[in-house]
């Protein structure tokens, strides 16, 4: 008998959920011609939804088009380490990461930008829905501008607490004892705002639907958080949603 490793055993399971969603695709398309084409978006997972894919990229005959670009084949590289190594990397880099904290009070000490350029280079190598890299980053150093948007998020945020939260999720929160004032935003030395790309621009002006654009900028998310913390700065992850944002 072989064992699998956890490794294998998550991606068999990634694989099972993708056969049985691809499975239930099919049933679903035998059974339902009278549903409309524009409806069927497999790459977007029902927990992941969010406003931005109630507009779904319409689709038509004419807009099918090949795959344009021809891609740079990169050789893979890779070194094996003797199993010793493994584990004691795979430890320290545990260990590293296991200091990471989500800290509500931050210095406003400068930060080179060779180490943001860094950091953000390191959370682009993430992987994403066939190579869409669905994402923009954003550094914001400017105070003006980071008041501006502490301005915005403050404001959406005393409206999440009061109301689209619920009484649920605000009760959750009384042990970070957070609040919709955000002082930080104005102190940190750097703001990196992500943005997700939902979809983006063929060379010819069509538009690219960008497959799991929801999970694969979080995958970025992590790695960039992962990369500060080499770095041993500080770091706050939010989410924002689109609704403050598309006012300006
Ligand atoms: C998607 C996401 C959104 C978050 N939003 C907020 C937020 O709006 N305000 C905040 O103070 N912390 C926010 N956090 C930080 C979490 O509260 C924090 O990660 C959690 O309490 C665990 O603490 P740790 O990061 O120190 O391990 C967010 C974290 C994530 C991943």
């Amino acid at each position: 008998m072989f064992s699998l490793t956890p490794v294998l055993v998550a991606v068999v399971c990634i694989l099972i959920a993708w056969i049985f969603k691809n499975a239930d695709g099919n049933m679903e398309r035998r059974k339902g011609e009278t549903r409309a084409r524009t409806k069927a978006q497999p790459w977007v997972d029902e927990d992941l939804k969010d406003s931005s894919d109630l507009h779904p990229v319409e689709e038509d005959a004419d807009d099918w088009q090949d795959s344009e670009e021809s891609v740079e084949h990169i050789p893979f590289s890779h070194t094996r380490y003797p199993e010793k190594e493994m584990v004691k990397r795979s430890q320290e880099f545990y260990e590293l990461l296991n200091k990471r904290r989500s800290v509500r009070f931050i210095s406003n000490e400068q930060v080179p930008m060779e180490v943001i350029d860094n950091v953000i280079k390191a959370a682009g190598t993430a992987p994403s829905g066939a190579h869409t890299e669905p994402w923009t980053f954003v550094v914001v150093k400017d105070l003006d501008v980071k008041h501006k948007i502490r301005e915005i998020i403050e404001e959406e945020e005393e409206i999440n607490y009061l109301k689209r939260m619920g009484r649920q999720w605000v009760t959750d929160l009384k042990k970070l004892r957070t609040n919709w004032i955000k002082e930080y935003l104005d102190t940190a030395p750097v703001l990196i705002l992500i943005f997700k790309q939902v979809h983006g621009f063929a060379a010819n002006g069509k538009r690219k639907v960008h497959y799991y654009n929801e999970i694969s900028v979080s995958i970025s998310c992590g790695i960039l958080l992962a990369a500060l913390q080499v770095c041993v700065l500080p770091t706050l992850p939010r989410r924002q949603t689109q609704y403050s944002m598309a006012k300006q």
